[in-house]
Formats: C-alpha cells, structure tokens, sequence
C-alpha cells in the first residue's frame, strides 16, 4: 500500500512507502537529500550514508530530476520542513532514471516553457494553479447544488450563433454547417423553462484574433440560467455564489495560495454585496479620472481597470447600452436604450469575470430582434418557441473560469489558468 505524502501526518514514526518523483537533489558527501513530489504535496527524504546500504546510498546518488521511482522510510515531524514533516530513507526502487529533464529548476522564457506545457505543469507553482482551478470548480458547482440548480449539458457542434457571428469556429457536419459553440446560454433557456434553475459547465470557444492577457480561444464557463428571476436577485445569486468561491479558497489552499505568493489580504474583502455602478456612471468616472470616453462605446481592458480600482471587491457595471449588447438581452422597460444586464469586473485589473443579463421574454420584440441582428427566423424558431409557450422573466449569467482562475491566484496571464491552453498561436501541445 502507497501512502499520499499530503497524508503522512497519520504516519508519524511508522515507516511508509511512497510512490513519486525526484524534483531536486542535494547532498554533502555524507548526507543526501532528495526532493521528493507525489502531486499530493512535497517532502524532503534524507538519507545518512553510515544508515543506509551502499546500493541504496548508490541508487540515490544517480537519480536524476523527474526520475520516477518507490520510496520507503520513516516519517519524522520536523518544525524546519515547510510541510512539517522529513521522511528518513530506507530503501529505493528506481521505476525509470529519468532522461535529461528540459526544464530545470532555473528561469526560463514563457515561449519554452509554454511548447514543454505537458512537463510544465509538473512544476510548483503549475501544480497549484491547477489545484486551485479544481477547488474554483467544485466550489462552484456545490454552491448551485446546494442553492437548487440542475446541472445540464448543452451540446458543443451547434447550428449558430450565440454571441454574434465575428469569431465563430467553423467546422462541417456532415452535408451541413456547424459552429463549435460560444456559449450554451441559449439551450440554458430552453433548460430553464423545463427544470427551473439550471448551470451548465463546460469548454466554450472564441475564434478571436485578440492575443491578450485575458483571452482564450478555447474556456470554460459556468452559465446559470434561472426561471422567474430577474436582473436585481440575478445580481444578489451572482455575488453571494462568488463570494463562497473565493471564501472556500482561501480556507481549503493555503499551501497553494502560499506558492502562489497570493496576497490574500485582498481576497479576505471580497464578502458579498458587491457595489454596482450603472454603465452611465461608469462613463461619468473614467472622464472624472482623466480617460476620454464616449457613451456608447465599449469598454476595453484599460477602462475596466480603471473603473475597478475605485473598489475592493469586484464591482458590477450594469445598464449597458441595448446596441452594444447581445441581441437576447431585455431592454429596461424604463428606459429602452439601455438593458437590464451586468458585467461583474474584479479588483486588481483582471477585467470581466462575468457577463449575465435578464433576457428577453416577449415574443415580439425577441422576433425583431433576430430581423436587426440579421440572424435567421428560421435557425432560432426553437429559441422564439420558448417566448411563445408560457413565456417568463429569466435571466442568468456566465462565469469564465480561467480569467477568475488568474483573479483568484493572482497570475499575470489567463495561459497558466487551464492545462493546456489555445491561444491565438498555439495548439501545441
Ligand atoms: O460576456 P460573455 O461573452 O457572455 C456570454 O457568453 C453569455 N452568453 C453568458 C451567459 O449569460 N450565460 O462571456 C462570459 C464570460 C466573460 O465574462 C469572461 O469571463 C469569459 O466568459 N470570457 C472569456 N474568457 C477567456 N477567453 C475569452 N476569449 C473569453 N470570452 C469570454
Ligand atoms: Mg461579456
């Protein structure tokens, strides 16, 4: 039986066997000391060479990095290991003596690194990413389970489009066209209206010509989509689900947030109760701050970062106005050129973390709609079905899981956010 080095605080003074890989190597003549991961955790195992037999003591001092191998020993506490804990060697059985290993403990360029992407992640600070990404992803989905939401799988080859038609994947379906999809929100609708509050989570994909920090071409989302709930308690689910993520994260990866170096103290503020700012408020701000701005217009990455500084928690924008907006989004009926939607944007300049709305219910306006967007009749008949038998508010949102990833951890750039990122110039590996 293997014991996992994330648990050999059970084994204390009792002797284990480890199965794992050698990330570094000291020694001193007299004395070795392997670096030793399992993907639990760390542990240093230290050998004396006067303990130990001379094959043991030989086998060790061959190892090379990444070299896989069977470890016994003793496990010790010590306050002066980071984990707590040494293990002291009994015996070695080498799986295989790695080959020479491309990337070694020293700095390398981020082009390298990302082509050895499939070792890359082997590596510390990689690996704790990638644990975070896991814990993010439970946190949320027991958060909507526990709140009531069915978990509903839309399909990934679709017949159009759902976030505008300038960065569809193509790709044929037999005879016919398909699109990779953009987001499942519409098939969320029709979810809705058959189970209530519903989420789906699964890869999306964007053939955007856009190489910044903050865009994939292949993410994954989170899309809630809840019947009889409009744009005010759409708001409070989204804060209150947000708020238990980064609450969970900091009390389930200390060790990974740690590696990370995160300062943490600011995640500690993001409680609930977001402050929201209208669209018109937000363009009243970035001119007060000196960033000419035009309503109507977009926000890029410099606006929400501005915008974002004035707060400590993520904060919403909300009232877009309706044209610049997708074409399923409900106009406020007190004013229709704006739409009862909201982009939430998080602290610290990591930009749109969601973007949800109340969708249209009429089944007139959402016709029009379809004629102003240039989309076809035809294609979302099954869309227009849903405004047409017993039709009610909804709304719902999506959540892209890499950009709060790289917010969470507080990463540079979305590419070390998800195993094996697509980006404008990369499919490999
Ligand atoms: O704002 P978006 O485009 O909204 C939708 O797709 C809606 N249909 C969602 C819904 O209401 N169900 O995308 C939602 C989120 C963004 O806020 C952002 O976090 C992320 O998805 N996102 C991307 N993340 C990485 N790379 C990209 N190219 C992204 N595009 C959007
Ligand atoms: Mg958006």
């Amino acid at each position: 039986m293997l014991t996992h080095i994330n648990k050999v605080a059970d084994h204390v003074g009792e002797s284990v066997r480890l199965g794992a890989w050698l990330y570094n190597k000291r020694s001193s003549g007299k004395i070795q000391f392997l670096q030793l991961r399992d993907g639990t955790g760390y542990i240093q195992g230290v050998l004396l060479k006067k303990q130990v037999s001379p094959e043991v003591w030989e086998q060790a001092t061959n190892l090379t990095q990444e070299s896989s191998l069977y470890v016994e020993g003793t496990i010790r506490a010590d306050d002066r290991a980071p984990s707590g804990f040494e293990m002291d060697v009994t015996g070695i059985e080498v799986i295989q003596q790695a080959d020479e290993y491309p990337i070694s403990l020293k700095e390398h360029g981020v082009e390298f690194l990302m082509d050895q992407r499939h070792l890359w992640i082997r590596s510390r600070r990689q690996a704790a990413i990638l644990r975070v990404r896991s814990e993010i992803i439970s946190a949320i989905q027991n958060w909507l389970n526990g709140e009531g939401f069915t978990l509903v799988d839309p399909p990934v080859l679709t017949p159009s489009s759902c976030e505008g038609t300038t960065n569809l994947f193509h790709t044929k379906y037999f005879d016919e066209d398909a699109y990779l999809t953009q987001s499942g929100q519409l098939y969320m609708e029709a979810a809705a209206m058959a189970l209530g509050r519903v989420y789906s989570f699964g890869p999306t994909f964007r053939a955007e010509k856009s190489k910044t920090r903050r865009h994939l071409i292949e993410f994954w989302m989170i899309e809630p989509e809840m019947a009889f709930v409009e744009h005010e308690e759409s708001l409070r689910i989204q804060e209150s689900m947000l708020a238990h993520v980064v609450r969970h994260v900091l009390d389930h990866c200390k060790s990974e947030l740690a590696i990370l170096e995160r300062d943490t103290s600011k995640l500690e503020k993001v409680t609930g109760s977001f402050p929201r700012i209208t669209y018109d408020e937000a363009v009243e701000l970035l001119n007060r701050e000196g960033m000419e701005f035009t309503w109507g217009e977009d926000f890029g990455a410099p606006h929400e970062t501005k915008i974002a500084e004035s707060f400590d928690q993520p904060v919403f924008i909300t009232h877009y106005p309706t044209e610049i907006k997708a074409f399923y989004m409900k106009p406020d009926p007190k004013r229709p050129e704006v739409a009862l939607c909201a982009d939430l944007i998080a602290p610290e300049g990591y930009g749109e973390i969601i973007g949800g709305s109340q969708r249209i219910d009429d089944p007139s306006l959402m016709s029009e709609r379809f004629d102003e967007h240039q989309l076809s009749q035809d294609d979302y008949a099954w869309y227009l079905d849903l405004r047409k038998y017993g039709t009610v508010p909804h709304s719902g949102f999506g959540l892209g899981l890499e950009r709060t990833v790289a917010w969470i951890c507080g990463l540079d750039h979305v590419r070390e956010t998800i195993p094996f990122p697509r980006m404008l110039n990369r499919l490999y590996p």
